[in-house]
């Protein structure tokens, strides 16, 4: 397999975005689609806002955020992908919708092309399923938020080839990224134990043993996470929880990865966390600092 020299990337979201700027300052021409075109303005927004972050730390020249930039082009046409090398789709945590996207990819990319997915638990043997190429579809699962976040985790379907496999560990090493691999089982390593962890802080505060405020601080005091469970639901986005808990429950067939009715009824309520301005914290206001009390 040649070398990886151009990239596309579908959904232009909070990771579609991340991913498509790691490509883009790391010298790969980058072509970000999205069936939104305002979620592309709000990507492209973000991207060079994030860019300068990088400049302004001292991380990034001038010269070379102008040219990142300059790698970076939106979409809202499929077709624009047919002479990428790898496709990285990032669309929304759904089955259905991801195997009808894999299915177009697979007829308008060069037979070549690596078709990759950043989802977070769904099975990458049935995405390939989708396609004629299954020896070329494999997770390429990047966490939130992509330009900072040092992990990539690799997960092979029954058919992945060495090859592709090999391509996709050295991009994300081009990347900077360390890589773990991972079999093809329902919400690989990271959200098998990520999740669960999330969706318990759920049901503690869905039972009243504590305020959200003191669960937080409890797990970042207590445990030395950066950031309480409940916040950290906020950032990910509500529904990509709740999407990748029912993928854990119907997928390891166990009770205890029940969905919490909290959570549920959250995403029923449209409160999806930072995205949407409320989740289980209120943004639209000042935000609510999370202090810890001081114990006697
Ligand atoms: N949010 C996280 O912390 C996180 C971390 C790692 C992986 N992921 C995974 O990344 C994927 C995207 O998550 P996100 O948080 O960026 O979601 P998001 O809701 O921020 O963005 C999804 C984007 O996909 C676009 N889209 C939907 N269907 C499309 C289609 N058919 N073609 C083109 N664009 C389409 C939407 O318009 C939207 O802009 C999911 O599979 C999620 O599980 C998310």
């Amino acid at each position: 397999m040649d070398e990886i020299q151009a990239i596309g990337v579908v959904g232009g979201g909070q990771m579609g975005s991340g991913i498509a700027q790691l490509g883009a300052m790391h010298g790969l021409p980058v072509w970000l689609v999205d069936t939104d075109p305002e979620a592309l303005v709000r990507a492209t927004k973000s991207i060079s806002s994030s860019i300068q972050r990088f400049v302004s730390k001292g991380q990034l020249s001038q010269k070379a955020g102008s040219d990142a930039l300059r790698l970076l082009r939106c979409t809202s046409n499929l077709e624009d992908l047919s002479s990428v090398d790898i496709v990285i789709e990032a669309i929304v945590e759904s089955e259905d919708v991801k195997k009808r996207l894999f299915s177009q990819l697979d007829k308008m990319t060069k037979p070549s092309a690596i078709l990759a997915s950043n989802t977070s638990s769904i099975s990458i043997t049935r995405l390939a399923s989708s396609t004629s190429r299954p020896r070329q579809v494999i997770g390429m699962h990047f966490m939130n938020p992509p330009p900072i976040m040092r992990l990539v985790e690799i997960v092979r379907g029954a058919d992945t080839s060495d090859e592709t496999f090999s391509a996709t560990k050295a991009l994300a090493e081009r990347f900077g990224k360390a890589v773990v691999c991972s079999q093809d089982y329902a919400g690989f390593i990271v959200n098998r134990i990520l999740m669960p962890m999330i969706n318990e802080a759920f049901f503690t505060l869905y039972t009243g043993v504590s305020t959200k405020e003191d669960i937080d601080a409890g797990m970042k005091l207590g445990t030395n996470h950066p950031m309480g469970p409940l916040e950290l639901a906020d950032f990910i986005g509500l529904d990509v929880c709740l999407s990748i808990m029912k993928v854990l429950h119907a997928g390891l067939g166990d009770s205890k990865y029940a969905p919490c009715p909290l959570l549920v009824q959250y995403v029923d309520a449209g409160r999806l966390g930072r995205k949407r301005g409320i989740g289980v914290y209120d943004y639209r206001k000042a935000p609510e600092v999370v202090k810890p009390k001081p114990s006697l």
